[in-house]
């Protein structure tokens, strides 16, 4: 089965073909990052403009990206129908309905949360001309990780399609807090990856910590997480000591970026001690910084209890991309008419 999958939640435009919900035929990506750096954060209105103009360029490409025009083989569509920006998420909501009519193909609503997931069970893809292949895919039960710009949480999942939330954020996501934290600091958006970037040159040449931030909540036997602390104190010392807090950067970043990976992998690994999972699934634009990579897998192998295995995609498959959609869509299958679907900015990871 070929799904075309699109995907417009966010700042990004983005369309994909993939086959048999594993292997990647196109991924294509336009981001308006650039746009919003200039701002210092997205304004939806400009977002959605943006995608309004890139959405056919961006669907046309996927779909001609290989040697052959893969417009007869598509069986259905896919599209993103929330949590996200209402704005953006129209552009891509009315864009799939459009060509279903048009191609008489159906359309399967993807929620934006769970297809992070799903970069996990995609095993075949090409970058660059050059070939990628996972030759395991995630057994069940499995625990997620779900950590994006607005969303944080920790997912049993016991079957495509069955899904429990066992904790998650109880104010802000732990994208939220890196974006946040980097604007205090006048790093530029989107904030992970400039505060991911200074934090490393700072841990290659130093460890020096002379400034610790609160690890929320990570004492606690839920498996939730705050991350609006975490702000609020870097705004405090911004604030308290300017001056050195502007010419250590580096230092500040670097452990913004520990207290975050700290509570993340604490949580999680009490979650797998609990919950016993057999496959341990990381997702979501954050799973894309090394730091939080490399803890999750050390802290891994250092289990006492029964194994897992642990999945961490690709970087550019944890970002927001259109190959998730349509993954998730083939294992989700459940084509709907187009005069039934309709955007949901609200839409959980349980719904
Ligand atoms: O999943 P995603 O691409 O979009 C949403 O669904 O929100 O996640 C975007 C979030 C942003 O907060 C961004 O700063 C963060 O992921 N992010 C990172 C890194 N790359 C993206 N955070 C930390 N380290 C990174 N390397
Ligand atoms: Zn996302």
């Amino acid at each position: 089965m070929i799904i075309l999958g699109i995907e417009t939640s966010c700042d990004e435009t983005a369309a994909a073909v993939v086959e048999n919900g594993t292997r990647i035929l196109s991924n294509d990506v336009a981001s308006s990052a650039e746009m919003h750096a200039k701002t210092g954060g997205i304004i939806p209105e400009q977002a959605a403009r943006q995608q309004v103009k890139a959405i056919i360029p961006v669907i046309q490409e996927a779909l001609l990206t290989t040697s052959i025009h893969l417009v007869p083989y598509i069986d259905a569509i896919a599209v993103t129908v929330g949590p996200g920006l209402i704005g953006s998420l129209l552009v891509g909501v009315e864009t799939a309905k459009t060509l279903a009519y048009v191609w008489g193909k159906p359309i399967i609503p993807v929620n934006h949360l769970v297809a992070h997931i799903y970069a996990n069970f995609i095993r075949e893809f090409t970058i660059s001309n050059s070939q990628f292949t996972n030759k395991e895919t995630p057994k069940f039960p499995a625990l997620a990780l779900v950590v994006s710009g607005g969303h944080t949480d920790l997912v049993l999942m016991t079957s495509h399609g069955k899904l429990k939330r066992v904790g998650g954020t109880r104010d802000d996501a732990a994208g939220e807090a890196f974006d946040k934290s980097a604007r205090l600091l006048g790093l530029p958006y989107p904030g992970g990856p400039s505060i991911s970037k200074l934090a490393d040159r700072y841990l290659k040449t130093d460890n020096r910590k002379l400034i610790l931030f609160p690890r929320p909540l990570i004492d606690e036997r839920s498996f939730d997480f705050s991350f609006s602390g975490l702000k609020t104190a870097v705004a405090r010392e911004v604030q308290n000591h300017k001056k050195y807090i502007l010419n250590h950067k580096s230092e500040i970043a670097a452990e913004i970026q520990e207290a975050i990976v700290d509570v993340l992998v604490d949580k999680t690994l009490k979650a797998v001690e609990k919950y016993k999972p057999r496959s341990l699934l990381l997702s979501g634009g954050v799973a894309a910084n090394k730091r939080l990579r490399k803890k999750l897998q050390s802290s891994v192998q250092q289990l006492n209890s029964s194994p897992v295995n642990l999945f961490i995609p690709e970087p550019r498959l944890c970002t927001d991309n259109a190959a998730t959609i349509a993954s998730c869509a083939f294992f989700n299958n459940n084509p709907t008419p187009w005069q039934k679907i309709s955007a949901n900015p609200e839409l959980t990871i349980a719904d």
